[in-house]
């Protein structure tokens, strides 16, 4: 009797393995499908994270996290969102802080009623290895990482993901991020315009920039009048500024460890005035909200002698670093190290100086490829202004001979005005999020949504409320 049943339980396991064998082989995803996360309140779309390989040879896995649109995934589109830095995580910032399903508070995960997995299928990608919980087990890997290998890797990840998730090879496909991913985006579309010549795979659909670096000397120079007429400093600074030392000479003079005597002089100047306890991001808020949102490093090296102001308690870096969460999400930490919100250059060491290759003209290429691009702009930050992004966004239309088709004009969202737009042959726009900080979906997601929804139909932003 005993030795029949045991028969009968061992013929039921074998079935079972048999069973999630043909699971797995038939959707390879299954391995990376999250059960519950730690604190999570119920949902009703699937999530997935884990790793996926884009070098064998050097042993580089880069980490995801996918989270399914709430209603209907099979019916909405594919969309990539990326983090700057370069150095910081699309996992902490983005899916946690900013556009994702949930938010941590404490040892729970709470709903953000505006998440993007309302509209479509979210993946978050922690790039490039030595970010979050991406890592290379070959230590040369790391040294030192291009906006060239970022880009490559990134697009090895997509085509590999594709493995893991067969039905959205063909899927409609939206990239998005914001700050330095105004580098990773336009270099890893243009990527998929040449592989999509090969063999297309790549059903990319369009791309959108949040205070994106474009052209680093207009978008870092802008920050000058931002603060000016934001009265962070006075009109004797401003001329200096503008004059003795732009920022866009610090920067470079600073990655190149040269900072002229005029230029220390001139920021230490700027810095005094505008003082450590506004928040460049935003310049309305007060400080220490996270720091998960000092996407700081090559965006805001800190002139001499500044310290950062980072907050102790963050949520986001103690949730990501519990055992169980780590569990949950299939992540490992490796070599000892503990997650954090942008990977320090004693881990990940960047070619800052990439900082300066112009990505505007990319963003020309693939509006002559057909595909339609969306700068936007959070109208606080001081980071990468408004004004800047504007500029480029205006010049890249007059060169392309592209006639504004909606005339500049404020939007809705509700009953408010959620910013301006402007648009120009119907495949480049661009937008301000009214009160937005440099991490816009943060700040105001509600009118973020709105902009992302219209982005994604190829809709004008609504007109009237
Ligand atoms: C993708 O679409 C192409 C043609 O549009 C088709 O040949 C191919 O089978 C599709 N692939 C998948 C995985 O659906
Ligand atoms: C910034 O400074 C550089 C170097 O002095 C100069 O070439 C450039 O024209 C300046 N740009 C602006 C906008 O002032
Ligand atoms: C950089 O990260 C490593 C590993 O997490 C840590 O041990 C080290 O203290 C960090 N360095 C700085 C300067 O923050």
């Amino acid at each position: 009797m005993i030795s029949l049943l045991w028969r009968t339980v061992a013929f039921a396991v074998i079935l079972l393995q048999l069973h999630i064998c043909i699971q797995v082989k038939s959707f390879p995803a299954l391995l990376d499908r999250i059960a519950l996360l730690p604190g999570q309140p119920p949902v009703v779309f699937q999530q997935y994270s884990g790793y996926v390989t884009v070098d064998d040879k050097r042993q580089k896995s880069l980490f995801y996290y996918f989270a399914e649109a709430e209603v209907d995934p099979a019916s909405k589109p594919l969309v990539l969102w990326l983090n700057g830095g370069p150095g910081c995580s699309s996992l902490g910032v983005g899916a946690f802080s900013e556009n994702g399903p949930f938010r941590p508070s404490g040892p729970f995960l709470v709903n953000n009623e505006y998440s993007w997995n309302r509209e479509a299928n979210m993946l978050y990608l922690e790039t490039p290895i030595g970010v979050g919980f991406s890592y290379s087990t070959d230590s040369s890997s790391y040294d030192p990482v291009s906006d060239k290998i970022t880009a490559r890797d990134n697009l090895v990840f997509l085509e590999n993901w594709f493995i893991k998730f067969p039905h959205y090879r063909n899927r409609s496909l939206f990239i998005t991020g914001e700050s330095y991913a105004g580098h990773y985006v336009p270099q890893l579309a243009e990527l998929m315009l040449e592989f999509n010549m090969k063999e297309k795979l790549f059903n990319l659909k369009g791309i959108a920039l949040g205070n994106p670096v474009l052209e680093f000397a207009t978008d870092f120079n802008s920050r000058a009048e931002y603060f000016w007429s934001h009265g962070l400093i006075s009109d004797t600074t401003y001329k200096i500024f503008t004059s003795a030392c732009n920022y866009s000479r610090f920067v470079s003079e600073y990655y190149r460890g040269t900072v002229s005597p005029i230029c220390s002089r001139v920021m230490s100047q700027v810095t005094k005035e505008t003082s450590r306890f506004v928040d460049n991001y935003d310049v309305t808020l007060d400080v220490c909200i996270s720091s998960v949102l000092s996407q700081s490093k090559v965006l805001a090296p800190q002139a001499i002698g500044e310290t950062i102001d980072v907050c102790v308690e963050d949520e986001t870096v103690n949730y990501l670093n519990r055992k169980d969460v780590q569990m949950a999400l299939h992540a490992r930490l490796v070599g000892g190290r503990r997650w954090a919100v942008c990977s320090n250059n004693s881990i990940l060491d960047y070619k800052l100086l990439d900082v300066e290759i112009p990505t505007i003209t990319i963003v020309g290429k693939l509006i002559k490829g057909g595909i339609p691009v969306l700068v936007y702009s959070g109208d606080q930050d001081s980071v990468i202004p408004l004004t800047g992004s504007r500029t480029l966004v205006d010049q890249l239309a007059k060169e392309l001979g592209l006639k504004t088709i909606v005339p500049y004009r404020v939007w809705f969202a509700g009953q408010q005005v959620g910013g301006w737009t402007q648009v120009y042959g119907n495949i480049l726009s661009f937008a301000t999020i009214r009160g937005a900080s440099h991490e816009a979906p943060f700040s105001q997601p509600e009118r973020s949504l709105v902009l992302f929804k219209a982005f994604l139909g190829g809709q004008p932003l609504p007109e009237t409320f």
